[in-house]
C-alpha cells in the first residue's frame, strides 16, 4: 500500500477532514507504535491543510512533553495548568483560541502564530496527549474543526485501548 495522502486542494474543508478521516484509519489500522502513528497523523493534517504546526504533546509525569509535531521548532515542555496546552490538560477538554494574544498565559512557541486549537487524546479516562494545531491566521479554527479532530481523535484512542 502507497503511504500517501492526496487530498484535493479545492475539496470543501469539511469533505476534507472526511476524506482524511478515512484515509488516516486505513493508513494507521495495522500500525500498533503510538509514536508512529502520531507521526503520521501530525503529518496528514499539515499536509491537508497546511497549518503553521500540528503536533502532540504527551502527558509524563507532572508535565506536557513534546511528541511528534510537524513545523517550526518548539516548546519541549509545558506544567500542568500552563498556556493553551496546559489549560486543555488541566480542563480534560478542548479550547479554541481565536486570537493567541487575548489568552492569558499563552506561550508563544512561534511568533508566527496566531490561532490555536487544542484538544485532548484519552486514554482509560485520562488525558493522554494534547493535539496541538497553530495557524499563521487569526480566527482559523471553529467548531467544524473541533468535531472532526474529535473523530480523527477517536482513531488515535481506539489505538490506545
Ligand atoms: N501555544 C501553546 C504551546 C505549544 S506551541 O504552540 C507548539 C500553548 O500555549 O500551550
Amino acid at each position: 500500500m502507497a503511504h500517501e495522502i492526496n487530498i484535493p486542494d479545492n475539496l470543501r474543508k469539511e469533505e476534507k477532514y472526511s476524506v482524511l478521516r478515512g484515509a488516516l484509519a486505513s493508513l494507521i489500522s495495522d500500525e500498533t507504535d503510538i509514536t508512529a502513528i502520531l507521526s503520521n497523523v501530525s503529518a496528514a493534517i499539515q499536509e491537508t491543510f497546511n497549518f503553521l504546526w500540528v503536533g502532540f504533546y504527551l502527558v509524563k509525569d507532572k508535565e506536557l512533553v513534546l511528541g511528534p509535531f510537524q513545523g517550526p521548532v518548539a516548546c519541549f515542555r509545558i506544567k500542568f495548568g500552563d498556556g493553551v496546552c496546559g489549560a486543555s490538560w488541566k480542563n480534560n477538554k478542548s479550547i479554541i483560541v481565536p486570537d493567541v494574544d487575548k489568552f492569558p498565559g499563552h506561550i508563544a512557541c512561534s511568533s508566527k502564530s496566531k490561532s490555536e486549537i487544542v484538544i485532548p487524546i484519552r486514554k482509560e479516562n485520562k488525558v493522554f496527549a494534547i493535539l496541538d494545531i497553530d495557524s499563521s491566521n487569526y480566527n482559523d479554527f471553529e467548531e467544524a474543526d473541533e468535531k472532526y479532530l474529535k473523530e480523527i481523535i477517536k482513531i488515535i484512542e481506539k489505538k490506545l485501548d
